[in-house]
This record gives C-alpha cells, sequence and structure tokens, in this order.
C-alpha cells in the first residue's frame, strides 16, 4: 500500500516510522516532511494544505492512501476534497471530514456538541460583540480564574487564563475586537476546571472505535509549568492517573457519546480523535477536541502501540476497525523535545546539528529539521524529540536526558523536569 503522510513533525517522523514497520508498506512519501521523514521515506515538497498539487502527486503515484497529520488541512476539507472529486474518489483520507473537524477548528461548535450529546466539559457561554452584555453577565456568575477562548484556529495560542476581572474584561473586548484575528470574533466564556491534564486518542472508522494508549504532555516553555505556551516541550507515556476506573469513565461518558453524537449527526469522521482531558478529583472532563494526534503524544503513542498501524488505517477506511487487533508494549515512552532558543517567542533557524550518530538508545524523532549539503541544520522552533523507552519512566527518562546532552546545536534548551510531576 502507497501512503501519503502530510505534515512536517516530530508526530510525522514518528508515524511514518511506525508505518514504515509494516509489512504491508509500499511507497512511503511524506508531504512536505523534514530530515528523519526523509530516512524512512521519500519527503515531497507540496505543503499539506495545497490540495490541487497534492491531488495532482497522489494521481501520478498511484497512492491508495492520505493520512493526515496536522489540523489544517483537515479544518479545510481535504477529506471532503478527495471525496468529491471522481478521479480520487477511492484514496482514503484518514482524516475527518472537514465538518468533523470543527470539534477541534471551532470551540463554540465543540462546547454545543458536548452540551447536546451529554459530555462532561466545563460551563460555557459563547459570546460576540452583539450580545456582549450577556457574555459579561455569564463571567460575574464565575469565580477567578476566567478562561476566555478564541472560537477559531489559533495555533494553540487561542485560551487565556486571567485571574483579575477587570484585565478579564479588558482581554475578551480586546479579543472580540480582532486581537486573534477571525479566530476572536466568537469567544467561549468558560468555568475555570481544576486539576492534572492527559491526552486520549481514539482511532475510529466512524462506527467502531479503539482507544490508544493515553499520554501526558507538557505545554509550558519553563520548569514547572511556567512561562508561555508552545507546542509541547516532551510527553510520557502511561499515565499513573488514567487507570482502569478512570479510562472506563472515559470510555462510556466521553468515548461513546462522541462517536455515536457523530453518527447521530451524520457527521463523517474516520481518523483519529484527540481529547484533551481534565482529571477533576477522579472524573474525567473534556477541555478540548483535537481532530488530529498530538505532537509530541504522537512520538510516544507509536512507541507504544505493538499492533500494525497500515493495518488499523486499513480497518478504519473499510469500516471494519473492531476486526482489528490492538495491543500494546508494557514498556513506559517518554520524549525529550529540543526547541530552538527563544522559542516559543522569535527564533533563529539554520543552525548545524551535531551529536546525532553518537547518542544510544533512544529513538530520535526530527520535528524541525532540514538537510543541507549533507549536514542535518535547524528549522523550527521544535527541532527534535528524543524518546526513550525503560522498565520504568525515571529509566527512560534518564536516557533522554543522556541523549538530550550528547546532541548540540547553538541555543539548544529542553525541559529538565518532564515527567517528575506524575
Ligand atoms: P486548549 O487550547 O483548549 O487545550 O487550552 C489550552 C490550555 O488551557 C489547556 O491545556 C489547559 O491547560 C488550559 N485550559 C483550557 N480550558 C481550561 C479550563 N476550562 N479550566 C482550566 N484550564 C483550562
Ligand atoms: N501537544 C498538544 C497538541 O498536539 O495539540
Amino acid at each position: 500500500m502507497n501512503i501519503l503522510l502530510l505534515g512536517s513533525g516530530g508526530r510525522e517522523h514518528a508515524l511514518a516510522w511506525k508505518l514504515k514497520q509494516s509489512p504491508e508498506i509500499g511507497r512511503l512519501y511524506i508531504a512536505p516532511g523534514n530530515a528523519g521523514t526523509a530516512e524512512v521515506g521519500t519527503n515531497i515538497p507540496i505543503q499539506a494544505t495545497d490540495f490541487e498539487a497534492l491531488k495532482a502527486f497522489a494521481l501520478e503515484q498511484s497512492v491508495d492512501c492520505v493520512l493526515v497529520g496536522p489540523e489544517d488541512p483537515l479544518v479545510q476539507g481535504i477529506y471532503d476534497f478527495f471525496r468529491n472529486d471522481s478521479q480520487l474518489r477511492h484514496i482514503p483520507v484518514i482524516g475527518p471530514s472537514q465538518q468533523g473537524a470543527q470539534l477541534e477548528g471551532s470551540k463554540d461548535f465543540a462546547k454545543a456538541f458536548m452540551l447536546r450529546h451529554g459530555i462532561p466539559t466545563a460551563r460555557y457561554f459563547s459570546v460576540t460583540k452583539e450580545n456582549l452584555s450577556e457574555g459579561i453577565a455569564f463571567m460575574q456568575t464565575m469565580q477567578a480564574p476566567y478562561v476566555l477562548k478564541a472560537d477559531g484556529l489559533a495555533a494553540g495560542k487561542g485560551v487565556l487564563i486571567i485571574t483579575d476581572w477587570d484585565e478579564a474584561l479588558r482581554e475578551l473586548n480586546a479579543m472580540l475586537n480582532g486581537g486573534f484575528g477571525k479566530a476572536g470574533e466568537t469567544v467561549v466564556i468558560e468555568e475555570f476546571l481544576s486539576g492534572i491534564e492527559c491526552s486520549v486518542f481514539v482511532l475510529t472508522d466512524g462506527v467502531h472505535y479503539k482507544i490508544l494508549p493515553e499520554a501526558k504532555d507538557y505545554k509550558r516553555i519553563g520548569e514547572g509549568d511556567t512561562g508561555l505556551n508552545t507546542g509541547g516541550m516532551g510527553a510520557v507515556s502511561p499515565v499513573p492517573f488514567a487507570n482502569k476506573i478512570f479510562m472506563e469513565k472515559v470510555e462510556q461518558r466521553i468515548v461513546i457519546p462522541t462517536i455515536e453524537g457523530l453518527q447521530k449527526e451524520g457527521i463523517d469522521y474516520k481518523g483519529f480523535l484527540f481529547l484533551g482531558l481534565i482529571n477533576v478529583k477522579g472524573e474525567p472532563m473534556v477541555i478540548e477536541y483535537n481532530c488530529r494526534m498530538g505532537d509530541p503524544e504522537t512520538e510516544v503513542v507509536m512507541m507504544r502501540l505493538q499492533s500494525d498501524l497500515v493495518d488499523l488505517l486499513k480497518g478504519v477506511a473499510n469500516g471494519n476497525l473492531h476486526e482489528k487487533e490492538m495491543q500494546f508494549d508494557p514498556r513506559k515512552a517518554v520524549t525529550i523535545m529540543l526547541v530552538s532558543g527563544g522559542y516559543p517567542g522569535n527564533y533563529v533557524k539554520g543552525y548545524p546539528v551535531t551529536g546525532l550518530d553518537q547518542t544510544r538508545g533512544s529513538i530520535l524523532f526530527h520535528a524541525g529539521t532540514t538537510e543541507e549539503n549533507g549536514n542535518i541544520i535547524t528549522n523550527g522552533g521544535r527541532v527534535m524529540a528524543v524518546s526513550s523507552y525503560g522498565k520504568t519512566k525515571e529509566e527512560a527518562l534518564q536516557q533522554s536526558f543522556t541523549n538530550a546532552e550528547i546532541i548540540r546545536f547553538e541555543g539548544k534548551y529542553y525541559r529538565k523536569d518532564i515527567g517528575l510531576d506524575l
């Protein structure tokens, strides 16, 4: 089976690494990919949102299946683009329809969906310039801190958590007046939930589903969860508090009502679903949905998935996912993200990355890297996900931290406290 994988981060290198292990894989293409994906497949210089160029490529190279890594192509409707084109219809796209991707693309849509289907989440009110006074009245019924979310995609920067009432009012006005562009024309005001977060991943063919290993990600740039939000600075799997009882609640109260809700509403959803959860005194509540896998969670989830990913994707495409087996590696998996100095603010690209061949015992998933004249150079904020297995989490972390020191590039930074809070 020839697979075209869309995206260019650590998530895509991990997916490519896993796909490549399948006896069923034919040619593996990654658009646009990075220096790591180039080692397991063929990178093609097409952006993941350039649908016409992807169409031409898919037809020319007899692509049998498209796996979508990031949210942008999904929210822009790549599934529907293939579905509605007579030449492309036979090529399954693993990822939801544009409507299904609204679970991530619109926080207002996601909240209303959860309300309709009785899925546990924070109380909320959606506000625009037109109903601002009602929004403020709702906010007055909340206790600080106040949670304000831009409705649309904002690359992880659209959520503000503010303790001071006056500041919250100012920020709400700023958002509604274009502070986040179109994404902030509607703002979801939410009750603040207190607890520890974890990510749960579901693969679905639209009817049946499989729950993948859960993971915890570390979003803030600074140790002790301080400073600005990033795409993710590291991840661990499994998550100790996501025990059998907790996961049973997640399945019954969240996974099943979500899949059934999508079906009832006639929304096509064949792909990965990411549940951003918070554990409120043992009760799982949904913080957010994403219509794709997480990054860097994918790195640890793919390490722990023992079953054949190509076979699972076939199950999604053919609607017989329930006949497939899902097996997990009992070992712990961790990943530590090496990032460019200055990230998530401004940073410089183009520094040589050295020491990769001196590392031992870790899997190096490339994120923001590219190749130039045979050298690996930095090409993004998140550069490399240093990933390890261990009998214990501590053993895995030790391995990754050792190798994180061996890899060198100008301005390298990483958090030394990944996994230590669990
Ligand atoms: P989101 O983009 O919706 O995942 O939000 C980003 C981060 O903001 C989450 O990972 C949480 O840490 C935090 N957050 C979002 N919503 C809430 C909430 N209702 N209560 C507490 N923290 C929240
Ligand atoms: N690591 C969080 C995300 O992928 O959204």
